[in-house]
């Protein structure tokens, strides 16, 4: 199966909402939703898409010509490229009433782990979706890595609880959820903004890594590190929580100042006390490509997410139709890293790319 024939099976299965464009970039589906669109008035998922488009490559090719290594360690979890698969926490609402999102995340999770990547899913208002997430998790070298939305802290740890007998390699809450409509009555217990003292006692009891997702500014993502945030996503949901927000590309470059500035600081704290926090950096919003992966490594994240065309592409084909995506990012990263200079993820910097002025 190529990804030609991914899209074209995508168009047959995936409902009126979703028009499977060459490219997802948010034109065709504007702000409507249920589907992949963005929130009104704006089209947040267009202005993402763009953002990318607007950073050029600095070509390399004075280095010497040696294999290119993609693998990444991020958190302790080994990726053999730096790529996190998006969660999504319902298909039947947005898409067909029949589609099972349980469904979508066993095959994300099995392509992922042929493809040496991890899987992050949300449960949007079903509770048996976490189960069978576990099971599909315990089944596939467990890469699946939960994102709580923001219910009460006694509900997010009610749901951690789950995971006694096989603990995830990390955890997540996506605290901008809190501006979905239908998540502020989420199972009658309340959902909504958090505080730094709420997040920490979410940290604490999870146990493992640490993440918090749905960041979109340098004073943001030090009230993440500051309630302990082992990784932040930069992130504005794919435009679907608030119209007008800028775009992730934007504010990527003063966020990472922001917290390596923090983390610098901490490291040198450390010397002293012997302890040192230091906070991963992810990204996701219109990465469409292993070119925009590249770009956002070049601005210094750690790690990108991928939402709508991992789902476009299990319409597509499934397991199979993921994987050949995936496929199709991993090889374009390769290859950007080739032509601008980079031989490992770790080599990856900003003098390879080329910021819009201003
Ligand atoms: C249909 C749909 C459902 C989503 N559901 C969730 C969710 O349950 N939890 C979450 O944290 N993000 C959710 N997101 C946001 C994505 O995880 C991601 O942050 C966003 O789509 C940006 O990535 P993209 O431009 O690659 O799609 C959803 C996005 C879409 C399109």
């Amino acid at each position: 199966m190529n990804y030609s024939e991914v899209l074209e099976n995508a168009r047959k299965n995936i409902g009126p909402n979703c028009q499977v464009c060459p490219v997802c970039n948010g034109l065709a589906c504007k702000n409507t939703m249920p589907g992949p669109g963005s929130k009104a008035p704006g089209n947040g998922a267009n202005d993402n898409y763009n953002a990318w488009k607007k950073i050029k490559l600095n070509v390399d090719t004075f280095v010497p010509n040696t294999p290119i290594d993609t693998s990444t360690n991020l958190l302790g979890l080994k990726l053999s490229f730096p790529l996190i698969t998006a969660p999504i926490g319902s298909i039947a609402m947005q898409f067909n009433p029949t589609d099972d999102v349980a469904d979508f995340n066993e095959k994300c999770m099995a392509a992922c782990e042929t493809r040496g990547i991890f899987h992050a899913y949300g449960n949007g208002r079903d509770q048996r979706i976490w189960d069978r997430a576990i099971e599909s998790g315990k089944a596939h070298g467990n890469n699946g890595i939960p994102v709580f939305n923001p219910g009460t802290n006694e509900g997010i740890m009610g749901l951690m609880d789950l995971y006694k007998d096989c603990l995830p390699q990390a955890m997540c809450v996506v605290v901008d959820s809190a501006g979905l409509p239908h998540l502020k009555t989420f199972n009658g217990k309340g959902g909504g903004t958090k505080t730094i003292e709420d997040l920490q006692e979410l940290k604490a009891y999870a146990k493992v890594p640490f993440i918090v997702k749905g960041i979109m500014s340098a004073r943001t993502a030090l009230k993440a590190m500051e309630a302990g945030a082992d990784a932040i996503i930069v992130s504005n949901h794919g435009g679907r929580v608030l119209s007008d927000t800028p775009a992730t590309a934007e504010v990527l470059p003063e966020i990472v100042d922001a917290v390596k500035g923090a983390n610098a600081a901490s490291r040198a704290a450390g010397a002293v006390s012997g302890a040192a926090h230091q906070t991963k950096i992810l990204v996701d919003g219109g990465i469409r490509s292993g070119l925009d992966v590249f770009k956002a490594l070049a601005m210094g994240a750690d790690a990108c997410l991928i939402c709508r065309p991992v789902l476009i592409s299990y319409y597509g084909g499934g397991q199979e139709g993921i994987e050949c995506y995936l496929d199709k990012i991993k090889a374009e990263l390769e290859d950007t890293m080739y032509m601008c200079g980079a031989r490992k993820i770790a080599d990856i910097n900003r003098s390879m790319i080329r910021l819009p002025a201003g």
